[in-house]
């Protein structure tokens, strides 16, 4: 394990409250007892089941609140995370919506309205890239740096055949043309960065809970497994991995 083998390698999860985020970062506390870690949530006080790993964890996770969809928010979760560390050679963009009360994917075009096609870009899309804009403060001049955002296979455009779902499928794919832009931009003066979008494969939590029915059980991974796949493939990037988008297995997925 590449990312286990470096003593004091820090990460940001950005949206650990909860599904695939709360994994990973159990998961990555229990790879490497040297590391800090820097776990954001909207609402730290109603996330108990963080509060409850932090406290397991004592003095390895800083709990930041953070919402994607305000700015100032994300920035001052950077200046809070300055206080708790210098640098992080590992940052995972996880949060993201599918529905939220008020707000279905849409089945066909009459469904489209611009507030929730502004909603879900607000916070699929532009909230990841202003994470990066605000933390790659945290990232090494040289060295591995790995920054991966949770993206979706429905937002490739090559793959898509079914059509709907107009807002999260193209606000997941405004974040895989953000994601490729830094992997551009931040590789001038991070050497060593590897900027990556990821697709976790049909992961059992909130979000997918409404359309699992016709998903088969072989297809529908548990948080634990999506999360363990979701490190394995982080861990085995290379540099010329860089601007990729890869699937939960390391297949890459076409944009
Ligand atoms: N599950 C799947 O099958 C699947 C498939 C493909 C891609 N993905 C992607 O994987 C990522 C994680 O999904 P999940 O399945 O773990 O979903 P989830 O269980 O619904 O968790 C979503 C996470 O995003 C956070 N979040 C939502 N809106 C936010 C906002 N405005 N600001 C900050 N944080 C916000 C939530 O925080 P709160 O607890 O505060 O709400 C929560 O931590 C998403 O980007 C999703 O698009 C999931």
């Amino acid at each position: 394990m590449v990312l286990a083998a470096v003593p004091g390698v820090n990460a940001l999860v950005q949206a650990a409250s909860r599904g695939i985020g709360f994994e990973i970062l159990r998961q990555l506390l229990s790879r490497d007892r040297d590391r800090r870690f820097v776990a954001t949530c909207r609402d730290p006080r109603k996330a108990t089941a963080l509060q409850a790993l932090a406290a397991e964890n004592d003095g390895r996770v800083l709990i930041v609140p953070l919402e994607l969809a305000d700015e100032g928010s994300i920035r001052a979760a950077a200046d809070r995370t300055a206080e708790y560390l210098d640098e992080l050679q590992l940052l995972i963009n996880v949060g993201g919506f599918l529905h939220r009360p008020g707000q279905e994917p849409e089945r066909r075009l009459d469904d489209v309205n611009a507030d929730s096609l502004h909603a879900s870009f607000a916070v699929n899309a532009v909230g990841p890239l202003l994470v990066v804009k605000h933390f790659r403060r945290f990232l090494p001049r040289r060295g591995r740096a790995v920054v991966a955002s949770l993206s979706a296979r429905v937002g490739s455009i090559g793959d898509n055949r079914l059509g709907g779902w107009y807002a999260y499928r193209a606000s997941k794919a405004a974040q895989n043309m953000f994601t490729r832009c830094l992997s551009v931009e931040l590789a001038r003066r991070h050497r060593g960065v590897i900027c990556v979008a990821l697709h976790p494969g049909t992961v059992d939590t909130d979000l997918s809970r409404p359309f699992q029915a016709r998903v088969p059980s072989e297809k529908l991974f548990s948080t634990e497994r999506a999360a363990r796949q979701l490190l394995d493939v982080i861990v085995s990037l290379k540099p010329e991995d860089n601007g990729a988008f890869f699937a939960w297995d390391g297949q890459p997925v076409p944009w």
